[in-house]
C-alpha cells in the first residue's frame, strides 16, 4: 500500500486488510477491513495518530519511509486495542525519541497489553491541547466508545476529527474518501451494531459534542474518510435514538421442520398485518446481518425446537449475543415446538437480562403445529401489531 495525502501535510499511512474475514474470532468481516493511521506534519512537530494491527506493522513503517518521515515527535493513542496499538512497540523502536500521548487509562492499558515503557508517555486530559507549531491537537476523552479509555482527537485549524473506532466501518476499499454513501451506510451500520450498540446511550451523549466541533472531515481508524460528516452523524443520531421501526426479527433454528412451519406461517401473518419481517436461519446466517437487524427493530421473536429440555444451542448463542449487544427492542416472544417437554421460554427470557422488554405470550406446541398452533400465531401477530401501534414507531 502507499501513503496517501488527506490534505496538505496530512497523510493516511495505514494498512488495508483485504483478506481478513473475522475480528476478535467473533465478528464476520465480509469486506475485510482497514487500520487507518494518520501522519500530521506541523511547522515544529510531527504527530502520528494511532498505529495499525501488528500483522501490518511493516506496511506502516514502509508508508512513513516513503513519505520521508525521519522523526516522529508524538504518537497519539486514541485507543489501546491492538488493531490500533499493536504496532506501537515497533514505531518506538524506529523512532526512539517519540513521546506516546494518551490519557491515564489508555496509558495503563498500553503498559499492561504491550509492555510499553511507562516513561515514554505524556498523559493528557479532557480538552487538553498539544501544539505542533502551526497546528493544534485537542483531545476529547470519551469513555466507552467502545472501551473505557477511548478518546477523540480534533485537529483544530483543519477541523478534522480523528475518532478512532467511533463512526468506523469494517471495509477494505481503495477509496480514501467515501464515494458511495449507500455502500458505506451498510458497512457503518453493521459496524455500529456489532461494536458500538451496547454503548448506545453513552454514545448518544457524545454526538452533540462532536456536532459542536463542526468538523470538515471525520477520519476514523477503520473504513473511508467522511468529507460530509453530517452523513454519519445523522445516521448515529438515528441509530442511537429511542425510536424503533415496525419490524420483527425472527432468529430461528428448525431440526425436523415443525419450528420452520411455524416461522413460515408467522412470517406471513406479520406481513399480512403490514409488519416488516426479518427471519434469520441461525444455521446459515451471518451474525453481523442479524446484529444489524437489531439496530431498528421493535420486536424479536425467537423460534426454537427443544433439545433435551431447553432451546437449541444455536438459539442460546444468538440470544446470548443479542443480550450483550443491548438493542433498543421493546418486545420479545418465543415460538417453537417440543417432543416431550422443556423449558425453552424460561431459559430464553432469563438470558435477556440486559434488555428492557415486555415478554409477549409465547406459542409453544407439541410436535407438528396444528390449527390451534396457527391460531396462536395469529394471536401473537395481533398482539405485536397492537403493541407497535401503542409506541413511537418510525416508518
Ligand atoms: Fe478497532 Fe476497538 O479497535
Amino acid at each position: 500500500m502507499v501513503a496517501r495525502e488527506v490534505c496538505k501535510d496530512i497523510f493516511w499511512v495505514g494498512a488495508l486488510d483485504w483478506d481478513r474475514r473475522l475480528f476478535d474470532e467473533l465478528i464476520p468481516l465480509p469486506n475485510g477491513t482497514s487500520y487507518n493511521a494518520y501522519l500530521i506534519k506541523g511547522s515544529k512537530k510531527t504527530a502520528l495518530i494511532d498505529t495499525v494491527d501488528p500483522t501490518k506493522e511493516y506496511e506502516l513503517i514502509s508508508n512513513l519511509v516513503k513519505i520521508g518521515i525521519e522523526q516522529i515527535d508524538y504518537v497519539i493513542m486514541n485507543h489501546a486495542e491492538q488493531d490500533h496499538s499493536g504496532s506501537l512497540p515497533m514505531i518506538l523502536e524506529f523512532f526512539p525519541d517519540a513521546v506516546v500521548v494518551a490519557n491515564e487509562k489508555c496509558k495503563d492499558f498500553l503498559v499492561a497489553l504491550l509492555h510499553v515503557d511507562s516513561n515514554k508517555f505524556k498523559v493528557i486530559g479532557d480538552r487538553d491541547t498539544l501544539s505542533l507549531g502551526d497546528r493544534t491537537l485537542e483531545f476529547l476523552i470519551t469513555p466507552w466508545t467502545h472501551w473505557p479509555e477511548t478518546q477523540l482527537t480534533f485537529l483544530q485549524e483543519d477541523r478534522i476529527l480523528f475518532p478512532c473506532d467511533l463512526f468506523g466501518s469494517h471495509i477494505a476499499t481503495s477509496d480514501l474518501f467515501i464515494k458511495d454513501e449507500r455502500t458505506i451506510y451498510i458497512s457503518a451500520k453493521r459496524y455500529y451494531a456489532e461494536i458500538m450498540m451496547p454503548f448506545r446511550i453513552t454514545i448518544r451523549g457524545y454526538l452533540d459534542k462532536v456536532r459542536a466541533l463542526d468538523p470538515t472531515m471525520i477520519a476514523p481508524s477503520h473504513g473511508s474518510i467522511y468529507q460530509n460528516p453530517s452523513f454519519i452523524l445523522d445516521s448515529y443520531f438515528d441509530w442511537t435514538s429511542d425510536s424503533v421501526k415496525n419490524e420483527v426479527v425472527i432468529p430461528y433454528v428448525s431440526m425436523h421442520g415443525s419450528t420452520l412451519k411455524m416461522v413460515e406461517y408467522f412470517t406471513d401473518a406479520l406481513l399480512s398485518r403490514g409488519i416488516t419481517v426479518k427471519p434469520f436461519n441461525l444455521s446459515k446466517t451471518d451474525v453481523g446481518e442479524l446484529a444489524m437487524s437489531l439496530v431498528d427493530a421493535a420486536t424479536v421473536v425467537i423460534a426454537t425446537p427443544t433439545v433435551l429440555f431447553g432451546p437449541h444451542p444455536q438459539v442460546v448463542y444468538a440470544t446470548y449475543l443479542a443480550n450483550l449487544l443491548k438493542p433498543k427492542i421493546k418486545f420479545v416472544s418465543v415460538i417453537g415446538s417440543y417432543g416431550w417437554g422443556g423449558k425453552c421460554v424460561d431459559v430464553i427470557t432469563k438470558m435477556l437480562d440486559h434488555v428492557k422488554v415486555d415478554v409477549l405470550e409465547p406459542v409453544i406446541v407439541n410436535g407438528l403445529p396444528d390449527e390451534k398452533a396457527f391460531r396462536g400465531l395469529d394471536r401473537l401477530a395481533d398482539d405485536i401489531l397492537k403493541k407497535h401501534k401503542e409506541i413511537k414507531i418510525v416508518e
